[in-house]
């Protein structure tokens, strides 16, 4: 079984959007997928009760209560578990970043967003964890100046995962129906993105401890 916690203590920078679109997305590729909310807003969780489907699972689940909830997911063949984390630096993002195999931080293309991360990756830092970028929201207009400083930035400071993310509304569409943007429009700009986004975070996760952080 796989971890990977989806962290930025910038808020409104798309965990919780990335952690439903690839969980449907890794669901599709046949992982199977258990998604944990440690956010006490519980986006993911409102996202399941909406989409009420016995084959993505969502919980809440506590700091103390991580690493068990986690030992019973390995027993119960879950091949996957993506896990929602708050925007603050609090002792669930912590449990989340320490159980993980692989951290994931989404941030958007701009200066405050780029600087912000910088602190959750100083923590990952520390703790000696696995952790990649994505570049979330990102204009139409990809390859700006903006967005291809953002991504460089984020490159040297530890790894990005292609492909960057745009800012399309089936995100959004997506969030509010309870769906993955691979359900809400499977041909779409957005559904092709996050099929290889989960390609290249699976082809990150069993790169197994290569790349630790620096
Ligand atoms: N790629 C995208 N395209 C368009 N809108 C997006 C995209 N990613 C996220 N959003 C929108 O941006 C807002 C913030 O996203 P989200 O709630 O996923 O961020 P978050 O990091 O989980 O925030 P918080 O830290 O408050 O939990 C939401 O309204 C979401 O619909
Ligand atoms: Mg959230």
């Amino acid at each position: 079984m796989q971890v990977v916690a989806l962290v930025n203590q910038k808020g409104g920078s798309g965990k919780s959007t990335l952690v439903a679109c690839l969980a449907v997305a890794a669901r599709e590729a046949g992982e199977r997928v258990f998604i944990i909310d440690m956010d006490p807003q519980k986006s993911l969780v409102k996202w399941g009760h909406q989409r009420n489907d016995r084959n993505m699972p969502v919980e809440a689940v506590s700091p103390a209560k991580l690493e068990s909830a986690l030992a019973a997911l390995t027993r119960a063949r879950v091949t996957l578990v993506i896990v929602d984390t708050p925007a603050t630096d609090s002792p669930a993002a912590d449990a989340a970043m320490r159980c993980a195999d692989l951290c994931v931080i989404p941030a958007r293309p701009t200066i405050f967003d780029i600087w912000s991360s910088e602190a959750t990756r100083g923590k990952l830092k520390t703790l000696s964890k696995e952790y990649a970028f994505v570049l979330n929201q990102c204009p139409a207009m990809q390859e700006s100046q903006r967005v291809s400083d953002g991504a460089a930035a984020l490159e040297t400071m530890g790894g990005l995962l292609r492909p960057l993310v745009g800012a399309r509304v089936d995100y959004q569409e997506a969030a509010r129906a309870g769906m993955g943007v691979t359900e809400v429009d499977p041909d779409g700009k957005a559904a092709e993105e996050m099929r290889q986004l989960w390609t290249s975070l699976k082809r990150r996760l069993n790169r197994k401890g290569t790349q630790k952080a620096a």
